[in-house]
């Protein structure tokens, strides 16, 4: 860490101890975001822009004595970042996930189990293929691919400002290649690296935490370059897991709603996770491109559907409906967020809704793993504070107290990093055990 930053972890971990209540202490491990998970093998698959790093889950494997018999659930499970490193350290683990497209691409990166050397075959005469066909339509439109091949545009609004239609022609020739592979495994390799090429060669800023349009931009576009550097990228880091030889965990991830846990798993030992954060980042918003082009969602009402079954932020529909609703805190949880509740709705409806939604639902996951785990159980959730309408969430102590209410012990808070250079705005993981 660089010594400014540094002064300012300090400072932060300083004001930090003297507003919660449960013992906290600093674990310097670093930048614990998602940029550090781009220069990791298997990790730089796929971009998720909240999601953690790495090293922050082999920190944690560590501080919650995983090992082979425990069996580790990640119930807001992303991209995978948990589940990528318990196989790769030949643990068991289970993971949960509400958003389609997230699942996929966090089961498919788990794809290992294939021989390096034909790999490398399969992946020279596919790209050969798809070569092949973008080369065969150069000279046609977007509408004669479409015709020819009776091709379906993607079902979201608006689509010619997510891709150029120049765009959009070759990657929907690289999709039709790609879906009619039949090796199930191939498959979901490059099933995967176009759905990472689907949002690199759209028409948004990429390096933004959320998604908006850069309809200005002078970008070269080149669908096929960036789609064969990410195969040949997967292929390099699955050669070297071969080579390894490493005795891999058993992983399996599950579409599904983790206020409902006791209809996926039981016996869980450890939990590893990350959930949203209240800071109105909606992950079906920033999705919704691939979720479409993938042809997951084919209708546009499904993302709006899915958007309100999701703990964390929200836009259109899904947020009109929380505007309108009357909520109040759960009774179990009533005294807890009674200061917050009583200060947000002075401010905002909008924004005392969406807290009271969030944490009432982050409650329902809570009473939902107390009837799954097995003792001694210990878990880490790693969260980040937030500011609605200028009031302070503070996140972490509210999680830990809901914690406390159903039962389980708060061991610590293990401050991670400063976020942002915002004062008093802190990533932090709440340490609990039964
Ligand atoms: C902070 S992200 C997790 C990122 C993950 N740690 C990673 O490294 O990729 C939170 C995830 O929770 C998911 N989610 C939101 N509500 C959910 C619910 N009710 N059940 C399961 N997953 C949910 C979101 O779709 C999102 O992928």
């Amino acid at each position: 860490m660089a010594a400014t930053q540094l002064h300012l972890f300090e400072v932060a971990t300083k004001t930090y101890h003297q507003t919660v209540s449960f013992p906290s202490r600093a674990v310097d491990i670093g930048d614990v975001t998602f940029l550090d998970g781009q220069k990791e093998p298997v990790h730089r698959w796929f971009r998720l822009t909240p999601s953690y790093s790495p090293a922050l889950v082999r920190f944690l494997i560590e501080h919650l004595d995983c090992n082979r018999t425990t069996l580790i659930l990640d119930p807001f499970l992303g991209k995978g970042t948990t589940l990528i490193e318990t196989k790769r350290h030949g643990l068991p683990a289970v993971g949960i996930e509400l958003n389609p497209l997230l699942k996929l691409a966090a089961e498919y990166a788990l794809t290992w189990e294939v021989n390096g050397a034909e790999l490398e075959a399969f992946v020279r005469s596919q790209l050969a293929r798809i070569r092949a066909a973008i080369a065969q339509h150069h000279q046609k439109s977007l509408e004669e691919v479409v015709a020819s091949y009776g091709l379906r545009l993607p079902a979201i609004h608006n689509v010619f400002r997510w891709w150029r239609p120049e765009v959009l022609k070759d990657l929907l020739l690289v999709r039709r290649e790609v879906f009619s592979i039949e090796e199930v495994a191939y498959r979901q390799l490059f099933w995967l690296a176009l759905a990472a090429c689907a949002l690199d060669c759209a028409n948004v800023h990429r390096n933004h935490p959320t998604i908006t349009f850069d309809d200005d931009h002078t970008r070269q576009i080149d669908v096929l370059r960036d789609f064969e550097a990410k195969i040949r990228r997967m292929t390099d880091d699955l050669c070297d897991l071969a080579l390894s030889s490493a005795d891999f965990g058993q992983t399996s991830v599950i579409l599904g709603n983790s206020v409902h846990l006791a209809d996926y798993v039981s016996q869980v030992d450890r939990v590893i996770t990350s959930p949203p954060y209240p800071n109105r980042f909606s992950y079906v918003h920033t999705t919704r491109p691939q979720l479409f082009f993938m042809e997951i969602f084919n209708a546009a009402h499904q993302s709006a559907d899915l958007d309100c079954q999701a703990i964390g932020g929200t836009w259109g529909r899904a947020t009109s409906e929380l505007y309108a609703a009357h909520l109040e805190p759960e009774a179990a949880i009533a005294s807890i967020l009674q200061p917050l509740s009583l200060e947000l709705r002075q401010r905002s409806q909008l924004m005392h809704n969406y807290a009271i939604k969030y944490f009432n639902m982050l409650y329902a996951h809570i009473e939902s793993l107390r009837k799954v785990v097995r003792r001694p159980f210990r878990g880490a959730y790693v969260v980040g504070n937030s500011r609605l309408s200028g009031v302070e969430v503070h996140t972490d102590v509210l999680l830990a107290r809901m914690f406390e209410q159903c039962g389980f012990k708060v061991d610590e808070i293990l401050i991670l990093r400063k976020r942002g250079g915002r004062k008093k705005l802190f990533e932090t993981a709440v340490c609990i055990s039964l």
